[in-house]
């Protein structure tokens, strides 16, 4: 697949999916516009490749004038876009719905849910200008099977296939896909964080070794899934939910 020509918008392209994402792109030969927190590494990402292939900008994207500055800078430096990818998201985990507060329930779906709309509302007239174009969100294997202490991310998750799929269908008239990632366990902070916590990776029954079904994904491994949906590759597929997974969803035990 090669992207020469294609901008694509990247949220949370500091760290993790995002990065790769972002450095796989680049690589096959995009323009990246990435957003998000995590600002010093995403310095770095921006400064390993130049302004030309990629620019970064520190956002919060549950601010509305954050989603407003990074969506005029693509405008303004890329001339339009020509996908997006929702990657920002976090996993807060062990608290029983009970122990929740408004607060993180609301930070949870501020992050993961409000701003893939707010991201989606503010670049759909860029990609509809463009005539058309991809938008890939981000979801996880928790959208159909989950652990306990996540009410909030397993909410989140499954409303943004929810989400994914209604907007496929009212964006197809302007040439433009929309499709959700059921991603299943990758080597980034946000897992690695997670499963020190729950106590190691075979209590999960995940492994590291690489010819396991069910291992622990590279996070490129993810990102070239994602560089397949804003493909021209992929022109016939939207409202799908794809799962990302090493198989973790075909487990019964
Ligand atoms: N790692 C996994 O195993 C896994 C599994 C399923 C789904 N996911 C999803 O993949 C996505 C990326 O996660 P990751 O694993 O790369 O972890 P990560 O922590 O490396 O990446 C999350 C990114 O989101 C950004 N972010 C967080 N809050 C933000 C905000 N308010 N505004 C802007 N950016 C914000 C962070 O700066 C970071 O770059 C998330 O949506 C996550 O839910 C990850």
């Amino acid at each position: 697949m090669t992207f020469a020509g294609k901008r694509v918008f990247v949220t949370g392209a500091a760290t993790g999916i995002g990065r790769a994402t972002a450095d796989y792109l680049v690589a096959e030969g995009a323009k990246v516009l990435g957003a998000g927190l995590d600002g010093d590494d995403g310095k770095a990402l921006a400064s390993r490749y130049g302004e030309s292939r990629l620019i970064f900008r520190e956002s919060d994207l549950t601010r509305e004038a954050d989603v407003q500055a990074a969506v005029v800078a693509a405008q303004e430096r890329f001339g339009g876009l020509d996908a997006v990818v929702n990657c920002a998201g976090i996993y807060p985990t062990g608290k029983r719905l009970e122990e929740l507060s408004d607060e993180d329930w609301d930070r949870t779906i501020a992050v993961n849910l409000t701003a893939i709309f707010r991201v989606c509302r503010a670049t759909l007239p860029l990609l509809r200008a463009t005539g058309g174009g991809s938008i890939v969100n981000i979801a996880s294997v928790h959208a159909d099977a989950t652990v306990p202490g996540v009410p909030a991310y397993a909410a989140t998750k499954a409303a943004v296939v929810g989400l994914s799929r209604q907007m496929a269908l009212d964006y197809a008239v302007d040439r433009i896909r929309v499709n959700a990632v059921l991603v299943g366990s990758v080597a980034t902070r946000m897992t690695l964080d997670g499963l020190e916590a729950a106590g190691g990776a075979e209590a999960l029954g995940l492994s590291f070794e690489p010819n396991r079904i069910a291992r622990i994904a590279n996070p490129s491994e993810i990102a070239t899934a994602i560089g397949f949906l804003i493909s021209d590759a992929a022109s016939f597929v939207t409202g799908s939910a794809m799962q990302v997974d090493g198989g973790l969803l075909a487990r019964l035990l």
